[in-house]
């Protein structure tokens, strides 16, 4: 009886120190502010700065492969419309899925443009390296062998993307991407991984008709946005909440739905997902990208000491790192 007292102590003591940790340090599409998102070179970017996460947003090729592209689109972040001019469909958009990872390879890859081909974010990279696609098993491969040659743990931060879309084309997107985290032993809640996913359908089907046991992230945006069918303003009451609670394991809202942007005042989220255990990685931290007059310090401030969020997900892992380990 001592002995499990005892245990239960101890198990309290690194339970609470657990919450007290350091937040995480999630890479947004890796080291996006300085090189093509989700490109090798980024994620390697992403490693070296220290990040404890780095994310994989996954769509799916003609052929099968998963691979990481953050949009199901092709046009913003490659040069599709130059090498297969004919292959755009009614819509005047070219899609990942109609394209064999062969022809995808064949692709390079630039920072995120508009549809006129002007650059998002004007002072990122702005050279002409031919930046190609990874596949989402590349990806695993380098962040494994990184972490066995560097003796780290930096975690996967994986997202299946549109998987009512995916669907609809006739693709298991959620089977895909399980499947492959299976094979590399990585479907493990003790795991340095997360899955994430806009669709709250879609993630109870992944957890209880496909047996997910990675941790599981709720992103959460606006109805408007067209992310999915899920209605994010019912999923954010503290009803819903405690029901979430019993599928995923934290939420990715977006920050100003953390904080009334008028007031600066807390909107009450945070609270209320803290109170039935889940987790809260808000994205995205960008400095190049902050509201008139605010400093990436006065925004750092805000979510970690004041809202305390468990993680960020962030274009430049390095302010971040610095922010939390000086
Ligand atoms: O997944 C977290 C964040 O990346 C969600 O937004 O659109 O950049 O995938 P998005
Ligand atoms: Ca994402």
């Amino acid at each position: 009886m001592k002995k499990s007292i005892l245990s239960l102590s101890l198990g309290t003591l690194l339970l609470s120190q657990v919450s007290w940790a350091i937040p995480l340090v999630i890479a947004h599409r890796g080291a996006s502010g300085y090189l093509p998102e989700h490109t090798m070179e980024s994620t390697t970017l992403a490693f070296a700065m220290g990040a404890d996460f780095i994310e994989q947003d996954v769509v799916i090729s003609k052929d099968g492969v998963p691979v990481v592209l953050h949009d199901i689109h092709l046009d913003t972040v490659t040069n599709v419309a130059d090498k297969f001019p004919l292959r755009k469909r009614e819509d005047g958009r070219y899609y990942a899925l109609d394209f064999t990872l062969a022809e995808l390879k064949s692709l390079t890859v630039h920072e995120r443009s508009d549809l006129d081909g002007k650059q998002i974010f004007q002072q990122r990279y702005q050279g002409t390296a031919q930046f190609t696609i990874a596949t989402f098993e590349e990806q695993i491969e380098l962040i494994t062998q990184l972490n066995r040659q560097f003796d780290k743990n930096i975690g996967f931060y994986s997202e299946i993307k549109s998987p009512a879309w995916h669907l609809e084309q006739g693709v298991d997107i959620s089977k895909i991407v399980l499947a492959t985290l299976r094979k590399h032993d990585l479907d493990d809640a003790n795991k340095a991984i997360y899955v994430q996913c806009f669709d709250y359908a879609e993630l109870k089907r992944v957890r209880n008709d496909l047996g997910a046991k990675v941790k599981l992230i709720q992103l959460l945006g606006e109805n408007d946005w067209g992310e999915s069918a899920t209605d994010y303003d019912v999923l954010r009451t503290p009803a819903k909440l405690k029901e979430l609670a019993t599928v995923v394991q934290g939420i990715g809202p977006w920050i100003p739905q953390l904080v009334d942007m008028q007031t600066m005042q807390p909107t009450g989220l945070v609270k209320n997902a803290h109170a039935v255990g889940l987790d809260i990685h808000p994205y995205t931290f960008r400095q190049d990208a902050l509201p008139e007059g605010v400093t990436k310090q006065q925004v750092l401030d805000l979510l970690f000491k004041d809202l305390k969020v468990d993680g960020l997900f962030t274009d430049f892992t390095d302010t971040v790192v610095d922010y939390l380990h000086d």
